[in-house]
């Protein structure tokens, strides 16, 4: 199961978290990336949580740069950092022609990036998967400017059908423990209702397959191909998928013992300055 390596406290030993998907099957998780999503509601839950018109954005384990065009159209700067060589290379390639955008060998423990340098970190279903993030989580304080906020995306293991496939890949895998270690750290939650979107059934199987163990993937394609005849319509293959959005705001000003942070935004871009960004 692609997941596992990426379940609850494997980054705990680990520096670079292992993304079989990606590392060795880029081709099938751009298919992928391009059906996530297709209504647009991750990004619109983000840009609520906090607007990156004008800001220096950070993409944290962008991989091979998939959503780096999208934050560059609207951000000020971009900056992805990916700790997989071959994919920071790919994923400098697909920016190459986007001014405002660079990318840096680099991992989420020890970042590339000046103090204060960025208003956003946003973190795709990367290394931010639960218990052993912390110094992942340190590492994005120190780099946000007081009154930014880090974004984490990932995958809701508690949504039906996706979640249960999740589960059955790593049935020690525990939502309400992940959930419950993130608001420990002060982080709020946003469950999101998506649709992945397929041009047809072979690349949805070719997905699956990438992210679930054979047995598995083989449940989940009888089971798509099920919901698809009761569904139909020809328009391509539709899958619900679930995920988390989590968001830290770092606090402005002083934080006593008892009081709660003010997220101060008018004062961010105001006194912005642009990253460091090669
Ligand atoms: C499943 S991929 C997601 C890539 C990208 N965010 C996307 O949505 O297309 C996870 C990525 O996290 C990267 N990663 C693994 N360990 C990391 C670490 N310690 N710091 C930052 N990124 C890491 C992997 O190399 C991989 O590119």
């Amino acid at each position: 199961m692609r997941w596992f390596s990426r379940s609850a406290g494997s980054s705990r030993a680990t520096e670079v978290v292992p993304s079989p998907n990606i590392w060795y099957y880029q081709q099938a998780y751009e298919v992928e990336n391009r059906a996530q999503d297709v209504d647009g509601e991750i990004w619109r839950v983000l840009r609520e949580e906090c607007d990156w018109t004008g800001r220096d954005v950070l993409d944290l384990g962008c991989g091979d740069g998939f959503h780096l065009p999208r934050f560059a159209r609207d951000a000020r700067s971009v900056l992805g950092v990916e700790p997989y060589a071959p994919l920071a290379r790919d994923a400098a390639k697909r920016v190459r022609e986007l001014p405002n955008v660079s990318v840096r060998e680099g991992r989420a423990q020890r970042l590339p990036v000046d103090d204060a340098s960025v208003d956003v970190v946003h973190a795709r279903t990367a290394y931010f998967f639960g218990p052993g993030c912390e110094p992942g989580l340190r590492e994005a304080e120190r780099v946000l400017r007081p009154g930014g906020s880090i974004l984490i995306v990932d995958l809701d293991a508690t949504s039906e059908p996706y979640g249960g496939w999740l589960r059955a890949d790593i049935p020690h895998y525990d939502p309400a423990e992940i959930e419950k270690f993130f608001e420990g750290e002060g982080f709020s939650l946003r469950r999101v209702a998506t649709r992945w979107l397929f041009t047809d059934h072979a690349a949805m199987e070719s997905v699956l397959k990438i992210e679930f163990s054979a047995q598995v993937a083989a449940r989940a394609v009888a089971d798509v191909h099920k919901r698809t005849i009761s569904t139909a319509g020809g328009a391509g293959v539709t899958l619900p998928v679930g995920y988390r959005v989590h968001t830290r705001v770092k606090p402005t000003g002083l934080v006593l013992p008892g009081h709660s942070a003010s997220s101060g935004e008018s004062s961010v871009s105001s006194t912005s300055t642009s990253p460091r960004i090669e």
